[in-house]
């Protein structure tokens, strides 16, 4: 799920579940007690920019296992995982994702990674630490292109938690901006895996800047967009279906806590 998800749009996919079946809704909301709170706050609820991101930080940082998560990167996932499902849902992969993510990275073995959208470093966190276990003896780059400063704040810091500062950079600014800096400064000049995770009417024109304007996708390249079916990018996935230098496909993951069907559009660059 998105920050450009409408409230609106959550209730209308929250109506369809309980149309279909109610009491396999109610199972979910005792097993996500977070998704349970949304659901009390009505028309008040939001799903991020209203301080959990804050909040997030702090119970990891206060959280019972704090001493075992520095440079366990793991254990610092879980905690953001049990922070959202159990207290405020989270708009990042998830542990459902989270799984099809790492296979992807298993198969790539990217050695540049970008990211644009980076919350509170949740990819980062599981993508740099894979990165670093398969090219331990490599230079190996994440780049977390994240809007929100405070955000940046946050991820820099579970991101230091987790012990891999030296892997993954955050940088403050539209992902659009970002990019082109980094490639302006020839810190970037082509990227092995590409993960769009913003916003989805963005989806499309970052993902033009990156191709066409900077040119720093090349052949064997791979681009994943994640909530392409929830909320949806409906423009984007159609672009990248008739390009001709890619070829696309859906991959089936579950928008957590909650379990809601959603794809994550995969593209190869050819
Ligand atoms: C779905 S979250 C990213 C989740 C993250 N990839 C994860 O799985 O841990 C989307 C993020 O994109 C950020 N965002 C919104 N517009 C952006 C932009 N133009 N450039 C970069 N980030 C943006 C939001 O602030 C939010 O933190």
């Amino acid at each position: 799920m998105t920050a450009a998800m409408e409230e609106g749009d959550w209730k209308a996919k929250v109506s369809e579940y309980i149309g279909a079946d109610e009491t396999a809704w109610h199972k979910k909301l005792e097993k996500y007690p977070s998704l349970k709170k949304m659901g009390e706050l009505g028309p008040d609820a939001k799903f991020s920019h209203d301080g959990r991101e804050e909040r997030c930080l702090e119970f990891v940082k206060s959280h019972a296992n704090v001493n075992e998560m520095r440079g366990n990167p793991a254990m610092v996932l879980q905690a953001i995982d049990e922070f959202s499902s159990q207290q405020e849902m989270l708009i990042n992969l998830g542990p459902d994702k989270n799984r099809i993510m790492a296979e992807m990275i298993t198969k790539e073995r990217p050695a540049v990674f970008v990211e644009f959208g980076g919350h509170v470093g949740y990819s980062a966190i599981l993508v740099a630490d894979l990165m670093r276990k398969q090219r331990p003896d490599e230079a190996v780059k994440v780049w977390s292109l994240e809007f929100e400063p405070r955000f940046t704040k946050i991820s820099t810091e579970l991101i230091a938690l987790a012990g891999l500062q030296d892997v993954a950079t955050v940088i403050a600014g539209p992902a659009g901006d970002s990019i082109r800096k980094l490639k302006a400064e020839a810190k970037v000049d082509h990227v092995d895996f590409l993960f769009i995770d913003h916003v989805e009417e963005l989806f499309l024109p970052d993902l033009k800047i990156a191709m066409d304007e900077l040119q720093i996708l090349k052949p064997g390249a791979l681009v994943v967009a994640d909530n392409v079916l929830v909320p949806g990018a409906p423009v984007y996935r159609e672009y990248v279906r008739n390009h001709e230098s890619l070829s696309s496909k859906g991959v089936k993951g579950l928008v957590m806590p909650g379990e809601f069907e959603d794809e994550l559009e995969v593209s190869r660059v050819l």
